[in-house]
């Protein structure tokens, strides 16, 4: 496999990055999210886990791609789905895969491959579920292969950092934001100096969001996160209440403020 060396810097950064988590990530996973019936709707994640919920996941084939220490993967095998989760970094993998033999996790199968060049023959899922990945890969290249390896009708489910190019352009990227306040709040909004961020990552604009979307026959989108995330830490449960609340005004518009959107679309079917 011949590797870009946007895939290869993710590899060297993620090395680096395992070897500091393995103590934190080799421990047993939360299954609130999927088990606790006080549900956080105002929560991405726990957003796009209520859309995973409403199918009955049992004896489908679900691919979790970029699945880091397994987390997510771990989760969906607890639903029943027979799980594949790859990510391109081999020693995060061997965490997740260590995690499974730790905890006695079943039905999760791991293997290393980059989501811009699928190993998997066409139409072998049933469901892809994204976690925060979708700002690491190509996307062009990414959504074109989990279309390929979807079943007609198959479906897209996830949660993904997200930003207006307009936004990102005229406030993010402006002076007073990246060079006075960012380096000032990075510490409060991330809780570190140095937060998980690699060289070529970026929040996804509506124009790559616009290839997830095209892809598919029928889509949904929710938006979070406009102020959360950005201005206060998303811990703040009353933040997120008041963040979602505003995002749910402003409907489709939401997509100029957001920082997170959550998902779900159907390939080649309408959705159900
Ligand atoms: C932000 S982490 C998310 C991990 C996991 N989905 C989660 O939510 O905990 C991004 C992951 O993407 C992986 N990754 C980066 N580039 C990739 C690529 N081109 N193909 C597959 N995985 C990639 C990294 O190794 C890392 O584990």
């Amino acid at each position: 496999m011949t590797l870009t060396p946007r895939q290869q810097r993710e590899i060297d950064y993620h090395r680096a990055y395992a070897a500091g988590k393995e103590t934190e990530r080799l421990k047993p996973v939360n299954f609130d999210v999927i088990e606790d019936d006080r549900r956080r709707p105002h929560n991405a994640f726990w957003s796009a886990y209520d859309r995973l919920l409403a199918h009955d996941l049992r004896n489908k084939r679900v691919l979790v791609p970029g699945c880091g220490f397994g987390e997510d993967a771990i989760r969906l095998a607890r639903l029943g789905a027979i799980v594949a989760a790859f990510d391109i970094s081999p020693e995060v993998l061997d965490i997740a895969r260590r995690r499974c033999a730790d905890f006695g996790y079943s039905g999760v199968t791991f293997s290393a491959m980059p989501c811009e060049a699928l190993s998997f023959p066409d139409h072998s899922f049933d469901i892809v579920f994204f976690i925060d990945i979708l700002h690491h890969v190509d996307i062009p290249k990414s959504v074109a292969e989990i279309v390929r390896v979807l079943k007609p009708g198959g479906r897209i489910i996830g949660n993904e950092l997200y930003t207006h190019s307009f936004l990102q352009k005229n406030i993010r990227e402006s002076w007073l934001v990246d060079k006075a306040l960012y380096g000032a709040m990075k510490k409060f909004i991330y809780g570190d100096d140095r937060p998980y961020i690699t060289a070529d990552e970026h929040k996804i604009d509506e124009r790559e969001f616009a290839h997830l979307e095209n892809a598919c026959a029928s889509f949904d989108a929710a938006w979070f996160n406009a102020f959360v995330g950005r201005l206060v830490p998303d811990k703040s449960t009353a933040a997120s209440r008041l963040d979602r609340g505003m995002m749910k005004l402003l409907g489709r518009s939401g997509r100029f403020a957001a920082g997170r959107v959550v998902f779900e679309g159907v390939v080649g079917a309408a959705l159900q």
